[in-house]
């Protein structure tokens, strides 16, 4: 928990700037993802988008109270003093308009591929030689995949754009999760990696979270890896998921967020198995990642259409993934669930 001086009155303004923030950070997004996709707006029309949706139509009434929970959520918890408030939008104007003018400058790249349904372009690139066939894919058609470094400074300007600012408040769900469970407890000493950091947002959340504790990412992109390192101030080294670089139950957590969604379901098991190794016995994965249909029937069609456009390929089998069951065979229990719009975030306990 965050150790802060003035009592509840501090958290509750804390609570309030938070709120305050997001507004702008989503105002901001929002503005930036509108322009993005009426440069590049992608249409039913186009030949290789095979999307037939099934569920109902979704209601902006019902996406906008969604969206703006996660706001109200994140909030709360800096009010309740679970995190101190996070500074996770642009550090001033220029920095906003740069970001967003450079997610809009590539808007025309990643058009282009999404009309070729070029998803694996990035294979032609010598920098992608060596790694995982899965992982050679320009997943969501961005330009350069996981590979160089203008992707690794665009991506958290893009996923921000696709989410109208609200990337970070849905990943702070597994946070909340994390930090409530260890609520009181003497952090020094604890052990935290998260796996699959990218570039490095939810590092920097779990910094400000966990002052104490000795904080690690991994990662399979060295250019993420650069900017995660340079964003949190922390030390990260490349790995796979599937073989993590840590001895049996050396860790008190793991974090993974937004990993499973892009994995094929024979590779799913293989790091969830992994996760559950390193864990210490009591320890905890906090887990965050896309909601699936059936925790959110009323914005399926979203979910539906995701994959499709965004070049998804194991989006599919990832929203049918018992995911309590996935992890229950790696030896994992649930002992915590929440979900914010587009994210849901499970808290798995090793067994002491
Ligand atoms: C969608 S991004 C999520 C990044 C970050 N966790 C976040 O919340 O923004 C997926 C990340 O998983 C990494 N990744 C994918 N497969 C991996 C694997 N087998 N081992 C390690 N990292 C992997 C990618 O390099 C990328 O940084």
């Amino acid at each position: 928990m965050v150790e802060r001086h003035g009592g509840r009155g501090a958290f509750a303004l804390d609570g309030i700037s938070q709120r305050a923030k997001g507004a702008v950070k989503a105002a901001w997004w929002t503005a930036a993802g509108g322009v993005t996709r009426a440069l590049a707006q992608p249409t039913r029309g186009e030949a290789h988008v095979r999307f037939e949706p099934k569920g109902p139509p979704v209601s902006a009434a019902r996406l906008r109270q969604a969206y703006l929970a996660a706001f109200d959520k994140d909030a709360a918890d800096v009010a309740a003093g679970l995190y101190p408030p996070v500074e996770d939008g642009p550090r001033n104007p220029a920095e906003a308009f740069r970001r967003a003018l450079d997610v809009i400058a590539d808007a025309k790249a990643v058009d282009r591929r999404r009309r070729k349904g070029d998803g694996v372009e990035v294979r032609q690139d010598p920098l992608s030689e060596g790694y995982p066939a899965y992982y050679r894919q320009n997943f969501h058609y961005q330009s350069g995949g996981w590979f160089t470094d203008a992707s690794a400074r665009r991506y958290e300007a893009q996923v921000e754009a696709l989410f109208s600012g609200a990337a970070g408040a849905m990943r702070r769900r597994a946070l909340s999760l994390l930090a409530a469970h260890w609520r009181g407890k003497d952090q020094r000493g604890l052990r935290i990696v998260d796996v699959a950091c990218g570039s490095g947002s939810f590092l920097a959340d779990l910094a400000g979270a966990f002052p104490r504790a000795a904080i690690g990412g991994v990662d399979l992109s060295r250019a993420y890896l650069a900017a995660a390192r340079s964003r949190s101030g922390l030390g990260v080294i490349q790995a796979n998921a599937e073989a993590l670089p840590f001895a049996d139950a050396s860790l008190d957590a793991v974090t993974c967020v937004y990993l499973f969604h892009e994995l094929p379901p024979r590779v799913r098991p293989v790091v969830a198995a992994e996760l559950a190794r390193v864990l210490k016995p009591g320890g905890v994965l906090a887990f965050a990642d896309s909601v699936q249909p059936a925790d959110e029937p009323d914005l399926a069609r979203l979910l539906e259409a995701f994959p499709a456009y965004f070049h998804e390929p194991y989006y599919a089998s990832y929203a049918d993934t018992d995911l309590p069951a996935l992890f229950s065979q790696a030896g994992l229990s649930e002992a915590g669930r929440d979900q914010a719009f587009l994210t849901k975030a499970l808290l798995l306990e090793k067994p002491l």
